[in-house]
């Protein structure tokens, strides 16, 4: 039976298209049992049949607590394996963070643990970088901080702004995010005391994509 992924989304969702993409080549066995906002306007919700949205203005809501709960409430009701974080833009509190521990995933555009929060291009040109790239990490209590377990990069050229990074960044992030969420769907892929595991060994440091969109691993045991 396929894994079923819910996936939390702020904006246009280009990181959710690849999800639905690569479900449809087949190149991720999976299902999107939900995909959930805290903007009801968000483009990305339009992306999915409207049984699979989800949308609540986290204005509304007293306190970021009750907003995440009856987030969680609406994602539990999926009954996903995984939740991934593809451009969601609120930070999560720690209850929804426990209650999903473990099987909640976040994609990143910078090379952490640098430039952990926003305007990530941007300070990367600041800082004079030469490289710049996406992470996909466990979501964990403290923000972007969680085991990072893959990274894309891109190379920084003279003249560079935000906007080129961004633009040059989002296409490896589609497959970064596509290829990790196979990892997790196949069952390879879990966190142990803070740690990565790929295939129940410890990861010391990020996989990184090969040309072809791959990770460097042997295949599955029974692949
Ligand atoms: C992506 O670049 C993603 O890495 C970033 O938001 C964008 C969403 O684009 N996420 C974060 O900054 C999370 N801190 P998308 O809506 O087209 O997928």
């Amino acid at each position: 039976m396929n894994s079923r992924l819910a996936i939390l989304v702020s904006g246009r969702g280009s990181n959710l298209q690849a999800l639905i993409d690569a479900i449809a080549g087949s190149q991720l066995h999976a299902e999107i049992v939900g995909v959930f906002s805290d903007k009801p306007g968000a483009a990305a919700l339009q992306r999915v049949p409207a049984p699979l949205r989800w949308a609540a203005d986290a204005r509304q809501f007293p306190n970021r607590m009750e907003f995440d709960r009856c987030l969680a409430d609406a994602i539990s009701v999926a009954e996903p394996d995984w939740v991934i974080c593809a451009g969601y833009m609120r930070i999560l509190g720690v209850d929804f963070i426990r209650r999903f521990a473990g099987r909640l995933l976040n994609i990143h555009p910078s090379l952490l643990p640098k430039y952990r929060g926003l305007h990530t291009h941007a300070r990367a040109i600041e800082a004079g970088d030469t490289e710049h790239g996406a992470s996909v990490h466990f979501v964990t209590e403290e923000l972007d901080a969680g085991a990072v377990i893959a990274q894309a990069t891109i190379p920084v050229i003279a003249g560079d702004t935000p906007d080129d990074l961004a633009v040059r960044l989002l296409p490896q992030e589609h497959r970064l995010l596509t290829a990790v969420a196979q990892l997790a769907v196949a069952g390879r892929l879990a966190e142990r005391d803070g740690n990565v595991e790929i295939d129940g060994h410890r990861l010391f440091q990020p996989l990184r994509l090969d040309c072809e969109g791959n990770f460097p691993l042997r295949p599955a045991s029974g692949a």
